[in-house]
């Protein structure tokens, strides 16, 4: 790091924070039960809407991402009923672990990381599980930058089957589009530090009236995570635990700047970054893990070949500032994975390509220098 603290932070959350949300976060405390906390609650949970694209109320939460993952679980599926899991990497499974442990019989839709489901397989686990009460997906999977077409695969199940369609939209909500009530999702989680642009400790789930019915029926004991009492307390303007209020001053300022940027635009970025980073990836001659078909536009994740090392990489970016992922499980020292999501714009993404032609080269992998940065360029000049 040439500068103290300078840090570039391209992983794939928790992101960067905007100047005005950090100021935002840094107002005086207010009672958590004051009326301006209620307009606070009740404001942002509306404006959360067309992020998920659903008329329902998005219920709050402090807790990071998994919280609401497993609130998704314990508050529609009882043990010994079945669910299906579409695990495309660490967070499809992460759902299954919880459903595991929860006594739920998990069948497993297991694809090739760095890939997305056939619908032909999904279609194929409907009907091999008709009992299933759920299933499970991931609409980003950030361990391997597949996006998972939720908009085709959440009509598959709802044409073949009654089960919920539960998605974790942690890394891709506010990045990308996400119609639940037209595609019909059930449940849709997400987190605060991912596009939504504000550090970790707020989750969010939304929840369709199928859902609900469920989720009335539902025995599970449940206490922090019943979604009913955040329902409930949701209609006061209020929460049922003290909120994080200084997150919620954080999510207003990153809600302000993301409506005035407007969702095509917020969608357009993200897309230009993906193509940059990919572009780039290319013309270093480097292996994409993801196909264009399969590429999350909110993280790119470049598998290690031979001649150079990914974790030298990750290394020399670091003494440079910038702050690149590994990868996750049996990808670990295999992987990098480069984030461009959030408060990350097109131009922000060439200083880690220079990084990485530098490392590449201190490693003596043969290229010109300016190679990725030419190719971003090249992609970033058709948008201007
Ligand atoms: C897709 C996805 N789901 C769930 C999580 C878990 O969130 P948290 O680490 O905030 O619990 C993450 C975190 O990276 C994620 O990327």
């Amino acid at each position: 790091m040439f500068i103290a603290n300078k840090i570039n932070l391209r992983i794939p959350g928790p992101t960067p924070i905007p100047p005005a949300v950090q100021a935002a976060m840094n107002k005086p405390m207010i009672g958590h039960r004051s009326g301006e906390a209620s307009t606070l609650i009740n404001e942002v949970s509306e404006r959360l809407k067309p992020f998920f694209g659903t008329n329902e109320p998005p219920l709050l939460f402090t807790g990071s991402g998994t919280s609401v993952l497993e609130a998704a679980v314990i508050n529609t599926v009882q043990p010994k009923e079945e669910a299906i899991v579409v695990v495309t990497g660490v967070f499809g499974d992460r759902f299954a672990k919880i459903l595991t442990e929860y006594g739920v019989t998990v069948k497993r839709l297991d694809v090739e990381w760095g890939k997305t489901p056939e619908p032909e397989a999904v279609k194929n686990m409907l009907k091999q599980n008709p009992n299933a009460k759920a299933v499970f997906f991931t609409q980003c999977e950030t361990s391997t930058g597949v996006l998972n077409p939720i908009d085709k695969l959440a009509p598959i199940v709802k044409e073949h089957s009654d089960a919920l369609v539960i998605v974790d939209a942690v890394s891709s909500l506010g990045a990308v589009p996400f119609e639940m009530d037209q595609w019909g999702v059930d449940i849709t989680v997400a987190g605060s530090q991912k596009a939504l642009m504000i550090p970790a400790g707020l989750a969010f789930a939304a929840v369709s009236q199928k859902a609900w019915k469920v989720i009335e029926e539902n025995k599970n004991p449940k206490f922090y995570l019943d979604f009913r009492r955040y329902r409930d307390n949701l209609i006061k303007g209020t929460t049922p635990f003290t909120p994080a209020v200084s997150l919620l001053f954080g999510l207003d300022a990153s809600l302000e700047l993301l409506e005035q940027e407007g969702l095509p635009k917020i969608f357009k970025r993200h897309e230009v970054m993906k193509e940059m980073t990919r572009s780039a990836i290319r013309a270093l001659s480097l292996p994409l893990m993801t196909s264009d078909q399969d590429a999350s536009p909110t993280v790119t994740s470049v598998y290690q070949a031979d001649g150079w090392n990914s974790e030298s990489l990750r290394s020399d970016l670091k003494n440079m500032g910038i702050v690149i992922a590994g990868g996750q499980q049996h990808l670990k020292g295999k992987i990098f994975r480069i984030g461009h999501m959030g408060y990350c714009d097109p131009l922000d993404v060439l200083p880690v390509l220079s990084a990485i032609e530098i490392s590449l080269k201190k490693q003596n992998v043969a290229l010109s220098f300016g190679t990725a940065i030419q190719a971003a360029e090249e992609v970033l000049s058709t948008y201007v």
